[in-house]
Formats: structure tokens, C-alpha cells, sequence
């Protein structure tokens, strides 16, 4: 039996540069993908998808990217590239550097559904991506069209993940990479991870908006292509997360997308997903996109609560969660219109909060960094508001992996994470959730006494 093949034109999308405040149009940009007339950021936009060619070929497009899962070849591989149509086009596929990125798992989550209260529960988990966290989706779309502009350097300042992901597609493109991070506030995994892969590691005593000040001057001064969510390639990579997750759901739309916010570049692409995949009649309604943050990283929650969402003033964040411990979010503007256009929300979670719900991830067996766990947090939240009902259908994006921070994990465990900070009282209730190791004398009968006594007390869910 032969495979029917499903003949729709791939052209090569044809796409633009947008400024997202002024509205301009550019073929090209500068290095700093900003609007060179008012300096805010650009977006890509897809000036033919409101054809009539683009009607008629738009339905096809599911059973189209269900064929390339078949496929051998690696773009139909990548679950970024398998979505091309709603991607900027490279002048050859084929070059697309790719770690077959995305392709990531639709969990459910029993037990934190009921802990939060929700009757269906799941988790996207984008740490399940080839370097352990959702970057990877965006950055195989911005090196790629690097290397196509024949940069021989990217760059980017990060909290960690960013210049993991980073470090490996530049890797597998032979182009050179430089990492600006702030020095002792990027998790060990992570920064091994920027070694590994060959790159040129500064780190500077700043924090994450110090360090991408100074890139942005370097990026003046020296023939490198940026590579943080300021570059609208990412984003649009970072798209697929939300087309993949809806294909999961088969068609069904879920209620609401729940999404950690740092550089505020993540919830931009997931929303911008849904809102094109509207438009272009693929669906009929989105789901509410809502953002939390860190208490101590809460830029957006404050921008919206006390200025409309139509200023926001930088903070010194503060987190334990260090992918989030950013004060001053490049993307905040198309965060806010993210939350309007899909009826979203934003909350906050405290340094307990967040250390609790990601134990309780962690107990239905997925596990996830810190920075991914405040969206449980946050939904407890959202349910006690009734923002979200009993029956809505919830997605968690869990952003990166377990083993993005294991000494966050570690130090949880032993009783320690909040040792000497103003959290150490209220820490006292995180005992039931704690499983740290016991040392034992090296005998069977010391080891089936530990075990007798696991059996008397309760499993943390
Ligand atoms: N979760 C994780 C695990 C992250 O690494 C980040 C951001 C976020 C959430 C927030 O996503 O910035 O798109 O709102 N990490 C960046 C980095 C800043 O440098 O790795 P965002």
C-alpha cells in the first residue's frame, strides 16, 4: 500500500518584519532587532496568509504535518520544522540546524489536579526538548536563519537555559558562540551545559539585565547575531509548543494555557500561535493564555495591576527560581497583548509556593526546574479566584527539566533551600513534602527497617 500524499503547495511562506508599536514594515533589520524609528521590538508577519490561496490550502495543513511524522528526513523530524508553513522560509530546508527539537510529551497530572482542584490537569513539557528546556523550539528557527545571514558568532545573555540551547545549535552549525551570564546566579547543569558545547562563557558580576545591557552594546561592536527573544526568529520557533499541544488535544481546545513568565518571550510566542492559528480558521477560540511570575521577579503582575498594562518599571528581582529572576522583560509589551487578546490573566507566586507545587510535580512523576513549577502555583491561585472552574481543562507549560537545577532539588530535600532566609519559619510546612536521603549502616536488616518505616508514613500526594 502506498502513503496517499497530501499535495499542498509549500511555498516558501513569505514573511516581514513588523514593528509591534509603530507598525512599520521592513524587509531587513539591525542588529539589535529593534525598530530603528521608535526602538521597540519587531515581530514577523505573514503578509499572504490573508490569500486566497492561504484559504483554501490552511485546512490541509493538520493532515499534512500529521504525514511528515512518517518522514525520515530531518526537518519532518523536528517538531518546530514539521509546522514550516507558519514558519519564516529558509532559502533551503534542508539546512535547517536541527536537534529534533520539540516532539515533547502531553502529560496528565492526577494528582496536582486534585491538589489544585481542577478535574483534568496536564503538562506540556517542553523540558523534554534536546538540551532539557523549551528554547531549543526557538533557537533551531534563529540559528538556522543565522547561519542562512552567514554569521560566523551568535550571542546571547541568559539565566542559563537560553545559552544551553544556544551553545548547542551553534555547535552543530560550526558557527562560534559567546554566553553573557551573571556570575553565581546560572544553575551548575546549566552553565556545564554552555562548556560542553564549546561556548566562549563570560561571566559578569551583574545581574541577567546587566549582562543583556552589555551585550547589547557588544552586539555594536563586534559581527554577531543575537540570539535572546528579542531576535523574532525565536519566537516564532517557539510557536510550534502551541500547535504541537493543540494536535495532542486532537482538535479539542483546552480551556486555558498556563505559562511561567522571565524575559516574557515564551508566553509572546505561545500566544501568537493561537492567535494566528485563529485567523487563519484553524481553530475557533483559544484558549485564555495566563502568566506567573516569581513574588520577586513580578514586573508584568505589576505593570497590569497598577498601570493597564500600558508602562512597566524595572525591578532587582529576587528569586530562587533563577530562569525567571529577571527585572526588566524585553517582551512585555506582547505579553500584555497576549493576555488581552486571549482573555488571560497573571499571578504571582512566593518562594515557598513555588518550592511546594514543584515537589508536587515532582511527586506525579514528571518533575520539572523551579521556574517551571510557579504554574501550579499559580493555578491554585486562579481556582480559589474562580478565574479557572472545577471542570476547565488546564495546560501547565513546564519549561525546563528536572535536572536543569539539581541543587535547588537537593537542597529542598535535605530541609535546607530556605536556611537563614525570612522564609526559614513558614519553611516548616514544606516537612511533609521533604524525602531527604537517610544514611544507613551497609546491612539488609538496616535497609528493610527503612523500608518498614516508609510504609507508616503517607506518600506526599
Ligand atoms: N522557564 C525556564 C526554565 C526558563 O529558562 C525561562 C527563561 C522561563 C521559564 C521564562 O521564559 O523568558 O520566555 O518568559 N529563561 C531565559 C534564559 C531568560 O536565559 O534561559 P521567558
Amino acid at each position: 500500500m502506498t502513503n496517499r500524499t497530501i499535495s499542498i503547495p509549500t511555498a516558501a511562506p513569505v514573511s516581514s518584519f513588523r514593528c509591534i508599536a509603530c507598525g512599520v514594515i521592513r524587509d531587513n533589520v539591525s542588529h539589535d532587532f529593534r525598530c530603528t524609528d521608535c526602538g521597540d521590538l519587531l515581530e514577523i508577519f505573514y503578509p499572504a496568509w490573508h490569500s486566497e490561496q492561504m484559504a483554501t490550502n490552511a485546512p490541509g495543513f493538520k493532515a499534512l504535518w500529521q504525514q511528515r511524522k512518517t518522514s525520515r528526513r530531518a526537518i519532518d523530524e523536528s517538531g518546530v520544522w514539521r509546522f514550516r508553513e507558519l514558519l519564516p522560509a529558509l532559502r533551503d530546508w534542508d539546512q535547517a540546524v536541527t536537534l529534533r527539537e520539540g516532539n515533547t510529551p502531553l502529560y496528565n497530572l492526577p494528582a496536582c489536579a486534585r491538589i489544585a482542584g481542577v478535574k483534568q490537569l496536564y503538562a506540556k513539557h517542553q523540558g523534554m526538548n534536546p538540551t532539557g528546556s523549551f528554547k531549543d523550539t526557538g533557537m533551531t528557527v534563529a540559528a538556522s536563519f543565522a547561519l542562512q545571514e552567514g554569521f560566523r558568532w551568535v550571542a546571547c545573555a541568559s539565566t542559563g537555559n537560553t545559552s544551553a540551547s544556544m551553545a548547542a545549535y551553534a555547535a552543530r552549525s560550526a558557527m562560534r558562540s559567546l554566553v553573557v551570564i551573571p556570575e553565581g546566579k546560572v544553575s551548575w547543569a546549566k552553565l556545564s551545559q554552555a562548556l560542553d558545547y564549546g561556548a566562549l562563557t563570560c561571566e559578569l558580576r551583574t545581574d541577567f539585565d546587566g549582562c543583556m545591557r552589555v551585550l547589547n552594546e557588544v552586539v555594536k561592536q563586534w559581527p554577531v547575531c543575537l540570539l535572546n527573544s528579542v531576535n523574532p526568529y525565536r519566537i516564532e520557533g517557539q510557536k510550534t509548543g502551541a500547535i504541537e499541544l493543540l494536535e495532542q488535544f486532537d482538535g479539542q481546545v483546552p480551556d486555558h494555557i498556563i505559562v511561567p513568565g522571565g524575559n516574557l518571550g515564551n508566553c509572546s510566542a505561545l500566544g501568537k500561535a493561537l492567535l494566528e492559528l485563529l485567523d487563519l480558521g484553524l481553530i475557533t477560540r483559544t484558549p485564555k493564555v495566563s502568566v506567573i511570575q516569581a513574588e520577586g521577579a513580578n514586573t508584568l503582575l505589576r505593570s497590569i495591576r497598577e498601570h493597564g498594562g500600558k508602562k512597566l518599571i524595572p525591578m532587582q528581582a529576587q528569586t530562587a527560581a533563577t530562569a525567571i529572576r529577571i527585572g526588566s522583560p524585553a517582551s512585555w509589551k506582547k505579553a500584555v497583548h497576549v493576555l488581552q487578546a486571549t482573555g488571560g490573566t497573571v499571578e504571582q507566586a512566593s518562594e515557598i509556593e513555588i518550592a511546594q507545587s514543584k515537589a508536587e510535580i515532582g511527586a506525579d512523576g514528571i518533575g520539572c526546574e523551579p521556574a517551571s513549577a510557579v504554574t501550579l502555583a499559580g493555578l491554585k491561585k486562579l481556582v480559589k479566584q474562580e478565574f479557572v472552574k472545577q471542570d476547565d481543562i488546564v495546560v501547565l507549560i513546564l519549561t525546563g527539566h528536572l535536572l536543569k537545577d539539581p541543587e535547588f532539588t537537593l537542597k529542598f530535600h535535605r530541609g535546607d533551600l530556605f536556611k537563614g532566609t525570612e522564609y526559614e519559619q513558614q519553611a516548616a510546612a514544606l516537612r511533609l513534602h521533604q524525602r531527604a536521603p537517610v544514611t544507613l549502616e551497609p546491612t539488609a536488616d538496616a535497609v528493610v527497617k527503612a523500608l518498614e518505616q516508609a510504609e507508616k508514613s503517607t506518600p506526599p500526594n
